[in-house]
């Protein structure tokens, strides 16, 4: 069975979806993106991922096309038609197509699309913990934009799994930024870190998520730069997504972190955060 996608106000089956070559996401990768977890066919922390979608939005100069209430109804319409349960949604929306020229077209219409596939819980491989190798942040400088042009996160990512690894942990002027495609927590004793939001990293979801558990929970936590040269002495490292929630790094440039294990804070967080799914699934918090 073909999956069903939605397409400039139409639901129609991939396959049968189709853009012009002149949209201006293909030509040059001017659009903006979202991923959004769904359990039990309930979007995980809708709001929050709108939200970002119109920062990312403000930040390309494009006006939402939809409103959040019919973003929500579309989305939850192509949960059903791909039969609910444990999806990943991806959205995006493109300047849309125009003869090429570098200057914002005129009355352009926005190409407006979004797709569902399954969504595995993570596996207990994940949760043995991943390699990393720090590299060098060669994105540019607006990195909270949750922009579809991706080329400096595919070349770092694949960087990593050609060394070995499973993720690229990127520092830029001595400083930790963030994952290729996931953020950044440090625990050291006992506290959890993680970079403050900045124009060089993505708000994550999965990150204030982590953060507001640390909050309810008590656990210590501090939203403060980290130096590369601190990653050496970190006793857990974490990197967070909506895809793969909180995973471990037990090595970090051919070193293991820490004992080398999953550390006793993720272990408490990772509790936390599937209690947090459970209640979201039972409809107890949104
Ligand atoms: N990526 N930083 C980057 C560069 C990312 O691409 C992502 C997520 C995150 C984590 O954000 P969130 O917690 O909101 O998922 C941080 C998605 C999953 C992707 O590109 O597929």
């Amino acid at each position: 069975m073909t999956d069903t996608v939605f397409l400039n106000g139409d639901f129609l089956p991939a396959d049968e979806a189709c853009i012009s070559v002149l949209d201006r996401g293909f030509m040059f990768g001017d659009g903006v993106y979202e991923v959004i977890p769904v359990y039990g066919g309930r979007l995980f922390r809708l709001e929050h991922h709108l939200d970002r979608l119109d920062h990312s939005l403000d930040g390309i100069r494009l006006e939402n096309p939809l409103p959040h209430s019919r973003w929500q109804s579309v989305l939850e319409e192509l949960v059903r038609y791909n039969g609910g349960g444990d999806q990943s949604l991806y959205l995006q929306v493109t300047r849309g197509p125009a003869r090429r020229d570098h200057a914002f077209p005129r009355n352009v219409n926005p190409t407006v699309f979004a797709m569902s596939s399954p969504l595995a819980a993570p596996s207990p491989e994940l949760h043995k913990g991943i390699s990393a190798v720090t590299l060098e942040d060669i994105r540019w400088k607006l990195c909270n934009i949750k922009a579809i042009a991706l080329l400096p996160n595919i070349l770092l990512r694949q960087q990593a799994l050609d060394q070995g690894s499973a993720e690229a942990i990127m520092t830029r002027d001595g400083e930790v930024t963030e994952g290729a495609a996931a953020n950044i927590f440090m625990v050291r004793n006992g506290t959890v870190i993680t970079p403050p939001k900045s124009n060089l990293l993505l708000p994550g979801i999965t990150r204030d998520l982590v953060v507001e558990l640390c909050a309810h929970h008590g656990l210590p936590c501090e939203e403060r730069p980290i130096e590369a040269a601190e990653l050496r002495d970190a006793d857990e490292l974490w990197v967070t997504s909506s895809t793969k929630e909180v995973v471990p790094v037990t090595r970090l440039d051919g070193v293991p972190v820490g004992n080398g294990r999953p550390g006793p804070v993720w272990e408490r967080m990772v509790e936390l955060y599937q209690a947090y799914k459970e209640a979201f699934r039972r409809g107890e918090v949104e």
